[in-house]
């Protein structure tokens, strides 16, 4: 019985978790276990991924939580919305893959995912 209700509980644990992968600019690499449901802007705040700031907490309000979404995953994880859009105009260095970490929803399509940090969030 005990058994029943502990494997399908870590087996819904295990299912959940997606791998992100962060590089900082000076070529520094953080992988980190995601949750599903959370924002690639939390799990990296949640283990502690220097370099991400998100100093409005996830409101798309300040920019400081910016990657570069690696050109391979650019279809996976999409376009942003028009909101997320004009912040991005506040980030420096600004690029065709840029996003607001924050406003990244992680799925299990997005296992694997690779973003790489600016230079001045180093
Ligand atoms: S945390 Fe502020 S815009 Fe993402």
């Amino acid at each position: 019985m005990l058994q029943d209700a502990i494997i399908p509980r870590f087996a819904r644990e295990y299912e959940t978790m997606t791998k992100i992968t962060y590089i900082e600019h000076g070529g520094a690499e953080h992988v980190v276990d995601a949750d599903n449901g959370q924002t690639i802007m939390e799990a990296a705040v949640k283990n502690a991924v220097p370099g991400i700031d998100a100093d409005c907490g996830g409101a798309c309000a300040c920019a400081t939580c910016h990657v570069f979404v690696d050109a391979a995953w650019m279809d996976k994880v999409g376009q942003p919305e028009s909101m997320e859009e004009s912040m991005l105009d506040f980030a420096s260095e600004r690029k065709e893959t840029s996003r607001l970490s924050c406003q990244i929803q992680v799925t299990d399509a997005l296992d694997g995912l690779v973003v790489r940090l600016p230079e001045v969030q180093g």
